[in-house]
């Protein structure tokens, strides 16, 4: 009887994934649909988080399809493209704000939270996912460390343009990014965007020091 049931399951999750691709079988359609219906029944509104926040965009979507962070290269460059197409450079075409600001950003996690309002000051919450300086006693890891992110990579303009630019929206060097899009997604504004900027590539911040 037991052997009968788990049988019976390996073949249902079998026919689940089976299928000629990430995107391919009507079956593969059904358990993704079933899996949104499940998270949309399970989250609860509160405050200014709404449920459409469950709602995936085209690169949300793709991403979720493959069960590593890599996709297949066409499928990782297509995205990447797309995505690339979304960074606005600065008005002025300036980079760098203030690295002193930048900071405060990057340590603030609040915005966009159940508990805060519209008129929260939005941070950038980047030490939940990065080390920042040698300072830093508590940190996320699900990024790489940043320290002396400019002293190795450079500080020179092409290094700046990829920092806004990996910053702007990270899904335009690396498809699948855990990283939030804070430009393409309007999280930061642009001084904003300029200040977290300084604060990788300034000689004087705390990331190079
Ligand atoms: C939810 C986690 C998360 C948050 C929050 C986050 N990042 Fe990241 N970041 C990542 C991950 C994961 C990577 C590595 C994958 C990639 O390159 O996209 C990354 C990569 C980077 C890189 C590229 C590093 C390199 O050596 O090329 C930079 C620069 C960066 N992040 C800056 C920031 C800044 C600045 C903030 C805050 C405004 C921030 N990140 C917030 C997860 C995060």
């Amino acid at each position: 009887m037991h052997k009968t049931l788990i049988a019976a399951a390996c073949a249902a999750v079998l026919a689940g994934c089976a299928g000629t691709g990430p995107s391919g079988s009507a079956s593969d359609a059904a358990v993704r649909a079933k899996a949104v219906e499940t998270m949309k029944t399970s989250f609860k509104e509160r405050g200014i988080a709404k449920l459409d926040r469950l709602d995936q965009d085209e690169t949300q979507s793709v991403c979720s399809q493959y069960s590593t962070a890599a996709p297949p290269k066409e499928v990782a460059e297509r995205i990447e493209k797309a995505n690339m197409a979304l960074v606005k450079p600065p008005s002025d075409g300036k980079y760098l704000g203030d690295w002193k600001r930048g900071e405060q950003i990057a340590q603030r996690g609040t915005g966009f939270q159940y508990s805060d309002t519209r008129e929260t000051p939005v941070g950038g919450n980047c030490y939940a996912c990065h080390e920042l300086s040698k300072a830093e006693i508590s940190y996320g890891t699900i990024g790489p460390s940043l320290h002396n992110f400019a002293k190795i990579r450079g500080y020179g303009p092409d290094i700046q343009k990829y920092a806004w630019g990996k910053v702007y929206n990270a899904h335009a060097y690396t498809a699948c990014s855990f990283m939030p899009r804070f430009g393409a997604q309007g999280i930061l504004s642009e001084q904003q965007l300029k200040d977290v900027v300084a604060l990788l590539m300034d000689p004087e911040s705390p990331v190079n020091k």
